[in-house]
């Protein structure tokens, strides 16, 4: 039977079969060829999708613009702070508010809870554009950059460095599990993945016929890798406080040159962005002049090199997200 996500929410990938993802993964891929042969593709001109962000966002927020309008549909985009969610409104009552109005609701915000409970109460498709816990769109544009650069995803090594028990190091494993790739996280046991999900991840890699590894080994980690990926070292939503302690538990980690060279010579360099590679930004000079660290989870020879793929990876989240929104709305 062909693959029929109509309808549907997109909150996490544990929700997703292997084939779903398959299927995403193909259709993003006709998107991003009609979107470079300059074909439009208005297929749901009439419609109306709301972007509700409770945290900020460059990527998510363009690539669910731009999908929409290269969709044909009517955009709104409601910043952290300018909507009644949770202050005035529940979620629940925002959610049928929302859902008498839009044909679908994008939601990035704290618990992965809210984003369940609007998806309970909408009554139109929620796609999850990053929780504390999960980022599944991130996934889909990760998967499909990996298969553009290595022309697989089956048996693919891949390394998550760093803080692995993030929405992202989370995600990726439970993303490797289900297309057959080998994860590892590699990072203090305290950044490890909470232990039911890694025995979720794991049973679910068993099925695919991959694996789920944990190390704090640096050389371990990283020997044999043909993917790595780093994620920043204090995630949205965390207190400033843990900055000190993080880089003193995550120093090691960090993705430089010496990292590079344990993986395979043909190894490529992801990192769903952004990130503090250098001290170009506030945040970045900031902990340059506190704690004397000027690059954190990538050093910048790395995030520059020929290896790093981040930009494709960054274009590739608005045909994955225009693949979301198109399966689940058509
Ligand atoms: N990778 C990602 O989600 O980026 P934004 O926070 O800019 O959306
Ligand atoms: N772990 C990061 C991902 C940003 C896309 C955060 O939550 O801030």
């Amino acid at each position: 039977m062909a693959t029929n996500i109509a309808g549907r929410h997109f909150l996490k990938l544990l929700d997703y079969t292997p084939e779903e993802i398959r299927y995403l993964l193909d259709l993003a891929k006709n998107f991003k060829d009609m979107k470079r042969a300059g074909v439009p593709h208005r297929y749901l001109a009439g419609k109306n999708i709301v972007l509700l962000f409770e945290k900020t966002s460059t990527r998510t927020r363009c690539s669910f613009e731009v999908a929409g309008m290269d969709l044909g549909m009517g955009v709104t985009y409601l910043d952290p702070g300018s909507s009644q969610m949770g202050k005035k409104e529940s979620i629940a009552d925002t959610a049928r508010v929302l859902g008498r109005m839009y044909d679908g609701i994008e939601y990035r915000g704290f618990s992965q809870e809210l984003v369940e409970e609007l998806a309970a109460y909408a009554g139109v498709p929620v796609w999850n554009g990053l929780t504390d816990q999960f980022h599944p769109t991130q996934m889909l544009a990760d998967l499909m950059t990996i298969e553009e650069h290595l022309g697989r995803l089956k048996g693919v090594n891949f390394t998550f460095m760093g803080d692995a028990r993030n929405n992202v190091g989370n995600s990726l494993m439970i993303a490797c599990a289900k297309m057959g790739l080998n994860f590892t996280a590699c990072a203090p046991a305290s950044l490890f993945p909470q232990e039911d999900l890694v025995e979720t991840a794991r049973a679910i890699a068993a099925e695919n016929g991959c694996t789920v590894r944990l190390t704090e080994d640096v050389t371990e980690g990283l020997t044999g890798a043909d993917v790595v990926y780093t994620d920043i070292w204090v995630s949205m939503g965390e207190p400033d406080e843990v900055w000190e302690s993080r880089i003193g538990l995550l120093r090691k980690y960090q993705v430089n040159r010496e990292a590079m060279n344990l993986a395979k010579d043909t190894a490529i360099f992801m990192h769903c962005l952004p990130s503090f590679h250098d001290t170009k930004t506030t945040i970045g000079a900031q902990i340059a002049e506190k704690f004397g660290v000027k690059e954190m989870e990538v050093a910048d020879e790395v995030f520059e090199s020929r290896q790093s793929v981040v930009f494709d990876e960054a274009e590739n989240r608005m045909h994955t997200i225009k693949a979301v929104i198109y399966a689940t709305l058509k």
